[in-house]
């Protein structure tokens, strides 16, 4: 039976569009050569169609997103945008109403060179953050009272739920079971100074009692901070909060090399789940061919593994692996590769790597 997938891909605003387009040459080149097909549907949500038309993302184009096997974003915001309407009409829109309560973020550095740590090897720094993706200060419940006077009030709430919280940790747990080697799972938390987060404490030990092969330990956040830089290698699973997570991610970004290589995948295990960059639109390097490509190739490699094509998934990450750690890829700061080159480096490498092997 011949395997098709149907791919809905919001390229976005800034550098979106640039690095999508490479993304989409390595899932053209990885299928033919693994054998499968893709259909993809390019949605043109963003900054310029919104100026065009008023549409963030229209309910109807919604749900044929969510009808196809996954999506593919490329970066969403734009400077003549109020802050977070964008943001939140579409990244959050579906991170929200598709449920897609983990975002996976791994921290793999793939080689020395990129991190910029005194002594850390790629044997150090590999680990993954399950980034709760649904709730915390993300859920929007918020208000502005007074506003714009002297006496304003500004509130948003911290919201977790013992179901989003269980879920998530159970996530983590199973992914940390699953790993090679040390299987240890640690919470990262501020529950000593926000005390809704001893939701998080009560739910991680009782959910520990199932996973008994997994080590457990805890880190505060801003201790996380400290041992992300000081011993990375101490993680291997990490665990924490929306807003928490999408922190130290951009920190977990600059041990591997910075933005232009940390990829995400927003997921709801069996469902349609998106993928992503965790890098923003950088509008200064819009259309510019400076950007990396790699973190939106590395998060399609993510998306093939969602949909069933592990090994297609491997194939694309150990083929970027392997350009940096050759050398052929020398640099990850915008400009010293163009992103078409780089695109172009990891198609043409896919096809080397599979003619070696028949
Ligand atoms: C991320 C981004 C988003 C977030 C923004 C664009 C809303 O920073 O994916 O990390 O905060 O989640
Ligand atoms: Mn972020």
């Amino acid at each position: 039976m011949s395997r098709s997938y149907a791919i809905a891909v919001i390229p976005g605003d800034g550098i979106g569009p640039e690095v999508v387009r490479e993304g989409l040459r390595v899932l053209e080149r990885v299928a033919t050569i693994e054998g499968f097909s893709v259909r993809a549907t390019t949605y043109p949500f963003g900054a310029e169609h919104y100026l065009k038309t008023k549409e963030i993302f229209p309910d109807a184009a919604f749900s044929e997103v969510k009808g196809q096997d996954a999506i593919l974003l490329g970066a969403i915001g734009d400077p003549r945008i109020e802050v977070g309407l964008l943001e939140f009409g579409i990244i959050a829109k579906l991170r929200f109403e598709l449920d897609l309560f983990v975002n996976l973020r791994p921290v793999k550095l793939y080689a020395e060179h990129l991190c910029p740590l005194k002594d850390k090897r790629p044997e150090d720094v590999d680990f993954v953050v399950v980034r709760e993706n649904t709730e915390d200060a993300y859920a929007g419940m918020r208000g502005f009272f007074k506003k714009g006077t002297p006496d304003e009030i500004a509130t948003q709430e911290i919201l977790f739920t013992r179901k989003g919280v269980e879920r998530v940790i159970r996530y983590a747990f199973e992914l940390a079971r699953g790993r090679p080697g040390e299987k240890k799972l640690t919470l990262v938390d501020k529950a000593n100074a926000v005390r809704a987060m001893d939701l998080w404490t009560r739910t991680f030990e009782e959910v520990a009692r199932d996973y008994p092969g997994v080590k457990t330990d805890h880190a505060y956040i801003d201790a996380a901070c400290m041992w992300m830089v000081k011993n990375p290698e101490w993680f291997d699973v990490a665990v924490t909060t929306n807003l928490f997570g999408d922190i130290i991610t951009d920190l977990g970004a600059m041990l591997i090399g910075g933005m232009g290589i940390a990829a995400s995948g927003n997921i709801h295990p069996g469902r349609v789940s998106m993928f992503e960059g965790i890098h923003g639109s950088a509008p200064k390097y819009r259309g510019t061919d400076k950007a990396s490509p790699l973190a939106t190739i590395l998060a399609l490699a993510m998306l093939l593994d969602h949909v069933g094509e592990a090994a297609a998934g491997r194939e694309v990450e150990e083929t970027v692996a392997e350009l940096i750690r050759s050398g052929r890829i020398r640099s990850l700061k915008a400009g010293d590769h163009r992103c078409s080159e780089l695109g172009q480096m990891v198609a043409s490498r896919l096809r080397e790597r599979s003619r070696a092997r028949t």
